[in-house]
Formats: structure tokens, sequence, C-alpha cells
């Protein structure tokens, strides 16, 4: 291979990674200090069961509560779903282990193709967990009922 193919390679490897990295959706580091929106047991017989059965947290980072107030999610918000399953002790509903969490990233360029939303889980929270394969698509479907709050189910409450 001659300089000038290998530095072309090179580039070539490079905007492969670049590509990935665009349209997927980052971890969210330190997404447990964020604000937190809500809660909600989903129980044995929701439609949402599988596989959102369990306690699950919203948080919202900065730019999100920004949405989350205004109806406007500037790109960089970011919402995340966290989820674990519960026992039942003694007539209270306990936290067990972390399921998953899910990920909605706002970036109106890199994700039009789900509304401006990318959406990603997380399997047991772990950042090499990746759950999504169709590029968010099944999330989506779902989430454009909510259409009139920019995809987003949850409100702000006191
Ligand atoms: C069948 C419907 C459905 C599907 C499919 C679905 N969601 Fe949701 N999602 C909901 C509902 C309902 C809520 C609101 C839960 C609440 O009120 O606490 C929600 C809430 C969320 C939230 C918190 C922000 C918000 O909109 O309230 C995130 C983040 C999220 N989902 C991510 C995902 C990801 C990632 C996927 C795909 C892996 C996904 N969702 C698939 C119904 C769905």
């Amino acid at each position: 291979m001659n300089k000038r193919s290998l530095l072309l390679s090179g580039l070539l490897i490079a905007s492969g990674a670049l590509g990935a990295a665009e349209t997927q959706v980052r971890y969210p580091e330190g997404f447990r200090s964020w604000y937190h929106v809500k809660s909600m047991v989903i129980q044995p017989g929701h439609p949402l069961e599988n596989p959102f059965g369990g306690i699950h947290h919203v948080y919202a980072n900065a730019k999100a509560m920004q949405g989350l107030k205004t109806g406007n999610y500037p790109d960089g918000a970011v919402l995340v779903f966290d989820l674990f399953d519960y026992q039942e002790d003694n007539h209270a509903l306990v936290e067990g282990k972390r399921k998953l969490i899910g990920v909605m990233e706002r970036d109106g360029k890199r994700f039009a193709k789900t509304g401006g939303w990318g959406f990603e889980g997380f399997g047991e929270g772990k950042p090499d967990k990746r759950l999504v394969t169709d590029g968010g698509q099944g999330c989506f479907n779902c989430h454009a009922a909510q259409k009139d709050s920019q995809y987003v189910f949850s409100k702000l409450r006191d």
C-alpha cells in the first residue's frame, strides 16, 4: 500500500466511525444527579409490561427541563427512564435490580428520522449494553402519540 492509499483508507475508517457516533445516542453520564421529574409502577397485565414492567423514575437534564417548562426542547436535551424490578415486601413495593435505562436525546439534525429525538436503551444501565437495533423507530412509533408535547409523555409537577 502506498502512502496515498494508506491515508485514504485511514480517512475512510475515521469517517465511518464518525458516522456511527453521529447517529448514536450518548450514554447519559451522571443522570442520577439530574432533576427527578416523576415515578411510576407498571404492573403485570399493563400493555407496557414487556419490557417496561417495574418501578421507573424519569430524569431530565437542564435543557430537558427547559423543554418541560416551555414545550420547546433545545438540542442537547436528554430524558432518562430509569427502570427497576420490584418485590412486594409486607405490603410495600421495594426496588430490586436495575433492568434498563431508556434514553431520549434531542438533536433535530442527527435524529431527524425519529422526530428529532434519538432513542436508546442500555441493559442494566450499562454503557456497553445497547438495546435498540432499529434506529429507535419502535420507540418513536409509540412516542408519536405525544406529538403535541414534542413526543414526551412526562409532565412537570411541583
Ligand atoms: C408502547 C409505548 C412505548 C414504547 C414502545 C416506548 N415508550 Fe417510552 N414511554 C412511554 C410512556 C407511556 C412513557 C411515560 C411514562 C411515565 O409517565 O412515567 C414513556 C416515557 C419515556 C421516557 C421519559 C420521557 C417521556 O416521554 O416521558 C423515555 C426517556 C422513554 N420513554 C424512552 C423510550 C425508549 C428509549 C424506547 C424504546 C426502547 C421507548 N421509550 C419505547 C411509552 C412507550
